[in-house]
């Protein structure tokens, strides 16, 4: 398996970091648009090939992306990320250009990529993607509902005070502060609803904070995080590498699925060898109908600045 990651910023490198610790690729190619920069991180990482005890080759390049010809999956990190008191929305102007010409450099190289979206705002940048590449559908994944149900499992369980690992749950929707669900009613510890463990107050907390999630972070470190993103983008490249047929809520593009069309939105899906595998429709009950509604009229506004 052969992965890029452009991007080699914070994200890039955090995910190509865990890609090669879990050794499961032959190669991963860094590129950045910042003369030095991805060679700079690919060597730093591969120094540590024999602390880690991974065989996967990663090397850098300046934006020459003949460099990363047959690629089977490509992971695009590349535009700026929000500084402390932004929304992800306000990156468009910049980013959209970004995102446009870098899914057309991969595809001309590796015309049969899979396509992990991450840079921001990420349901439209995927969307742009799927416009700027025509791949088919299963063949471009945005990488937000990963991350963001990662974050409500941690808020879940410093609430439950029990281990993340004890406890189950999954956020849909756009990613953005207003647009994530965290769908709490189908959260549960081992299989038991969590709402028999903590009250509705506690609950609805954990759903805010889980929103805010990424801003939190920001304010802390004045600039966007990286590690559970870059962790959560290396599950999912896991997942194809592995065709794991594994469940993550990622932005697909919908044609009527839960009642939205020629939209890309955070839904349950099966990853696996082919991308998108399966989009997973779940019984939603009203309210959260209401609510993914919302927050897709909220990324077809976004949509709409492109
Ligand atoms: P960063 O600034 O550390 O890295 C971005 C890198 O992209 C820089 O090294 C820059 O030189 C490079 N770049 C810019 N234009 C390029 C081009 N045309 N071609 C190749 N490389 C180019 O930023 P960070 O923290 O890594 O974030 C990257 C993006 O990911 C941001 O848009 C951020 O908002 C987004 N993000 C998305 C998450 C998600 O859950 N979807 C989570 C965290 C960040």
């Amino acid at each position: 398996m052969k992965v890029t990651v452009v991007g080699a910023g914070a994200v890039g490198a955090s995910c190509a970091e865990y890609i090669a610790i879990k050794n499961f690729a032959e190669e991963v190619v860094l590129v950045d648009i910042k003369e030095g920069f991805a060679e700079g991180k690919a060597m730093d990482l591969m120094q540590c090939a024999s602390l880690n005890g991974f065989d996967t080759k990663i090397t850098g390049v300046t934006n020459d992306y003949s460099k990363t010809a047959d690629s089977d999956v490509a992971v695009i990190t590349s535009g700026i990320p929000r500084k402390p008191g932004m929304t992800r929305e306000e990156l468009i102007s910049t980013n959209a250009g970004i995102v446009k010409q870098v899914a057309e450099n991969l595809i001309k190289n590796s015309p049969n990529v899979t396509i992990i979206v991450v840079s921001n705002p990420m349901d439209t940048m995927a969307y742009l993607a799927h416009k700027a590449t025509n791949l088919p559908k299963n063949k471009i994944i945005g990488m937000g509902g990963a991350l963001d149900s990662a974050r409500f499992k941690y808020r879940l369980a410093e609430a439950l005070e029990c281990p993340a690992s004890d406890v189950d749950g999954m956020v849909i929707g756009g990613h953005s502060d207003t647009g994530m669900i965290p769908l709490t009613r189908l959260a549960t510890r081992n299989s038991v609803p969590v709402s028999k463990f903590i009250s509705n107050d506690k609950l609805e907390n954990v759903k805010e904070e889980t929103k805010v999630g990424g801003a939190t972070l920001t304010k802390l470190l004045g600039t966007s995080a990286w590690y559970a993103p870059g962790a959560a983008v290396s599950a999912m490249v896991h997942a194809i590498a592995n065709d794991s047929k594994k469940m993550f809520p990622c932005s697909c593009l919908l044609e009527g699925e839960y009642g939205l069309k020629d939209i890309s939105i955070g839904v349950p899906a099966i990853i696996g060898k082919n991308g998108i595998e399966e989009i997973v429709e779940i019984e939603l009950d009203d309210a959260e109908k209401a609510k993914l509604n919302e927050s897709a009229e909220a990324v077809r506004k976004t949509n709409g600045l492109l």
